[in-house]
């Protein structure tokens, strides 16, 4: 019985070191994990810049538009003249100043790719 006992309490202790180690071990958990912190520059921007590979910045941020332009509601040159370009004007006027539907601007977060580099 006090073999038992003694086992228990070994078992006990080595649960509790190990549990302690595996947390101390564990990556820190960012508070910032979603969206994507990776600061893109205007140079890394530009090198996607065709229909098939296609960034964008809008309002300080970077998105890969590549999967959504043959879904966008015009003819892709519509949208691949602003590929590897800074098109937050683009975007907030359609080209003719008239905003984007609220609609659209909820689809723009599966896209983010980072945040666009502070210029100075
Ligand atoms: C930055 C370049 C872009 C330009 C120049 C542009 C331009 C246009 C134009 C001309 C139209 C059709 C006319 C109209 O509805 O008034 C349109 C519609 C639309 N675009 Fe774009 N677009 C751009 C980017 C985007 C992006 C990035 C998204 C979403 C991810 C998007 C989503 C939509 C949607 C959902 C519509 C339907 C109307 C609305 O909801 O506002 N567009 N866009």
């Amino acid at each position: 019985m006090k073999k038992l006992t003694w086992s228990a309490f070994v078992a006990f202790w080595a649960s509790v070191v190990t549990l302690l180690v595996v947390g101390a071990l564990a990556p820190p958990q960012s508070a910032h994990a979603e969206p994507p912190n990776r600061v893109v520059t205007l140079e890394e921007l530009a090198a996607h810049a065709t229909a098939g590979d296609c960034w964008m910045a809008i309002r300080g941020k970077v998105y890969d538009f590549s999967a959504y332009i043959p879904q966008h509601p015009t003819p892709p040159s519509v949208m691949t003249q602003w590929c590897g370009r800074e098109a937050t004007e683009a975007y907030d006027t359609k080209g003719y100043g008239r905003p984007h539907s609220a609609a659209a601007d909820g689809m723009m977060d599966q896209y983010l790719v980072g945040v666009l580099v502070q210029q100075d």
